[in-house]
């Protein structure tokens, strides 16, 4: 397991350009070194939220294992990690159409082999998928979409839950959307998947609220530039949208854990990303 860096080293918002004029706005103002040691999985690390999210656990000294499809995406992650931040990163490439047990087995063992225990398992890879009525909807493209959003975070927290469980505290966050909190027309699989999101991070918190040291959320981003929202509603202006950056702080509150001496959300909890306030102590 590699030492983490002195908390010296970690630069928090400032080594990130995009990242410090959205930090200006920001509800928490974590510490440089809020995340140092920790070690933290986030899946479709490669573009939008994912990859803000990976820049922005690096900067604040976590270890971050990027998932995602795309390898040259996470590649440029890697690199500018590399380049950026005192941390380290890991590449897992995986198309999580195609997760297997086996896949999840063999990624428990080279977490446990490289860094020992996991902090953070941030689900946010989703596909968007055909936006149609049901009464058309393809079979086939359901059964991605679900396979995807709902399935593979399901198997990832299970093969990986005894290195959330060793960890002294953890949190796992399913990401959702203001259409698995309210369903509307035309968003077929995607929305229904997001309910699934919602239903498994119910299921899961109350499965370990008595153990008391893994937290799970659900968090809505809210409309952000993304490459997906821009699929979504090809005519909007994305300059209107919040950044990823801009909701980062919520994110590294929560994977910073008891350690902030915040009050932290109740395990369970449906959180908004948007206009986020960390709760008065
Ligand atoms: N942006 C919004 O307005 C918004 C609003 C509400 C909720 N959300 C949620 O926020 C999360 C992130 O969305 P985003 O807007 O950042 O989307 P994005 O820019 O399209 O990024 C999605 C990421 O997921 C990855 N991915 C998709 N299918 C995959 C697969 N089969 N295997 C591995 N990785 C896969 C993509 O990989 P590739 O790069 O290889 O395609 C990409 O890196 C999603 O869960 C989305 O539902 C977004």
């Amino acid at each position: 397991m590699s030492e983490p860096a002195s908390p010296t080293q970690h630069k928090g918002a400032k080594g990130y350009a995009a990242l410090t004029a959205a930090a200006a706005n920001w509800a928490y103002q974590p510490t440089a070194d809020a995340l140092a040691g920790r070690n933290i999985l986030i899946t479709g690390a490669g573009d939008g939220i994912g990859a803000a999210a990976a820049k922005t656990f690096a900067s604040f000294g976590a270890n971050v294992m990027l998932l995602g499809r795309t390898r040259q995406k996470l590649e440029q992650v890697f690199d500018w990690i590399e380049a950026n931040t005192a941390t380290e990163a890991v590449i897992v490439p995986c198309d999580l159409e195609q997760l297997t047990v086996d896949a999840v087995n063999a990624l428990h063992d080279s977490i446990a082999d490289s860094y020992g225990v996991l902090h953070g398992l941030m689900h946010n890879a989703s596909m968007l998928g055909p936006r149609t009525p049901l009464a058309h909807y393809p079979a086939s493209e359901w059964v991605r979409v679900m396979q995807v959003n709902v399935t593979a975070p399901f198997m990832l927290t299970q093969g990986l839950f005894t290195l959330l469980d060793q960890a002294p505290d953890s949190c796992v966050i399913n990401t959702s959307s203001g259409v698995g909190r309210q369903g509307r027309a035309y968003w077929g699989a995607y929305a229904v998947s997001k309910f699934a999101a919602e239903g498994f991070n119910q299921v899961l918190a109350d499965e370990t609220e008595n153990a008391g040291h893994i937290r799970v959320y659900s968090v809505n981003p809210g409309g952000t530039r993304t490459r997906m929202r821009a699929a979504a509603y090809p005519a909007e202006d994305p300059d209107t949208l919040p950044t990823a950056e801009d909701h980062m702080a919520l994110y590294v509150y929560l994977m910073e854990g008891p350690q902030s001496g915040k009050t932290l959300p109740a395990t369970g909890a449906q959180l908004e990303a948007r206009g986020w306030q960390p709760s008065a102590d």
